[in-house]
């Protein structure tokens, strides 16, 4: 049978500096009554200017590196999730490979929205289980901060800053089984950032109309999202020739605690098998789905033989799944 990739290392990065509700109440017209009991988030963290998304990526690598005791120069591809890359080109992680010396490294960005992470472990998988490469380094890493209107009190409350990586290795036991990737480009303009693009580029007037900042009509992302995640997790399942029942741990993107529970709901988990930090952080888009799984993790929510479910869905429309049969010694 040939190999599988299986995760090996994993890291995170949260900036220190805190944004909790309180803060938000003073900036805009909302309340932490109203935002706890819509998106479950009570705080998230912000980074300090001058920080780039490349930065925060290269923090969760090196913890993710020292996991898998594997040095930068023996990484063979890295791929950084974001929709905040430090800039339109080069790609985040050809700054990334720059800073880590990993210098023997491939490096591209993938764009799948807050979906980028489990997208790019199923890309990454792919180099593995051919064959052509022997390791991957997968990021999800953003600075939405700078991409919100600080004045818009329908996105403002719900975003924060933080990366998380995750070292992929060769398995014969366990590993990813299955993925389930998908997209809908009718729902695109559910979330999106008008200006900035070749489409419209930024000017004085896209400015002015704070083109440059996130737009979401939050319901029929909610909509979306509520539909997908369970429909992406019960497939993905499937695929593995699994059972819900068979679940460990189920790791679903961070974005409002409302979808959470009812992907859970769907696939009738009680609540100790999910796993849940959106209210410390906020949506981290591509960086949910690997801190909440370095941080479960590092709780000791996941060992050898677990069976953990990652599941996420985002801008595009698009969503992704993947069923890991959890062996770090590989
Ligand atoms: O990773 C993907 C990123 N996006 C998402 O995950 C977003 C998915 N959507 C959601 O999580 C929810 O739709 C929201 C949390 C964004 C909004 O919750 P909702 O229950 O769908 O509320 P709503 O948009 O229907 O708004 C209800 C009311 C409105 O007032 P009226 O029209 O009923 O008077 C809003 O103006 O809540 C108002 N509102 C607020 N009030 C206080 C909207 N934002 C706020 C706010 N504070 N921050």
């Amino acid at each position: 049978m040939s190999k599988r990739a299986t995760i090996t290392g994993l890291g995170k990065y949260i900036p220190p500096k805190v944004l909790t509700n309180k803060d938000l109440e003073k900036m805009v017209d909302t309340s932490d009554e109203w935002i706890t009991t819509r998106t479950g988030i009570k705080e998230r963290h912000v980074v300090e200017d001058g920080v780039s998304t490349s930065d925060i990526a290269c923090e969760a690598a090196r913890e993710a590196l020292e996991m898998a005791g594997l040095a930068a120069e023996e990484i063979d591809l890295i791929i950084v999730a974001t929709v905040t890359p430090d800039m339109v080109f080069p790609a985040t992680a050809c700054l990334v490979q720059e800073k880590l010396g990993a210098k023997n490294a491939a490096a591209f960005d993938l764009e799948a929205g807050c979906s980028g992470f489990v997208y790019s472990l199923a890309v990454a998988a792919q180099f593995i289980e051919s064959g052509l490469y022997k390791n991957a380094l997968v990021i999800g890493a953003e600075i939405l901060s700078r991409i919100t209107d600080w004045e818009d009190r329908s996105t403002c409350v719900l975003f924060g800053d933080g990366a998380g990586a995750a070292v992929l290795e060769a398995t014969d036991k366990g590993g990813m089984l299955a993925f389930e990737l998908g997209a809908d480009g009718s729902g695109g303009k559910s979330l999106y950032i008008p200006a900035g693009g070749s489409l419209k580029p930024s000017s004085k007037t896209t400015i002015e109309e704070k083109e440059h900042f996130i737009r979401m009509e939050g319901n029929q992302v909610f909509k979306f999202a509520v539909k997908t995640m369970g429909y992406a997790a019960l497939k993905v399942i499937e695929k593995a020739g699994l059972q819900p029942e068979d679940i460990d741990l189920f790791v679903p993107h961070q974005a409002n605690t409302r979808i959470i529970e009812a992907a859970a709901n769907k696939l009738k988990l009680p609540e100790d098998k999910v796993f849940v930090n959106l209210p410390k952080y906020g949506n981290t888009s591509s960086a949910s789905v690997p801190i909440a799984l370095a941080e479960a993790r590092a709780e000791g929510r996941i060992k050898n033989g677990d069976i953990v479910v990652l599941v996420a869905f985002g801008a595009g429309l698009t969503w992704a799944s993947t069923v890991i049969e959890w062996n770090e010694g590989v």
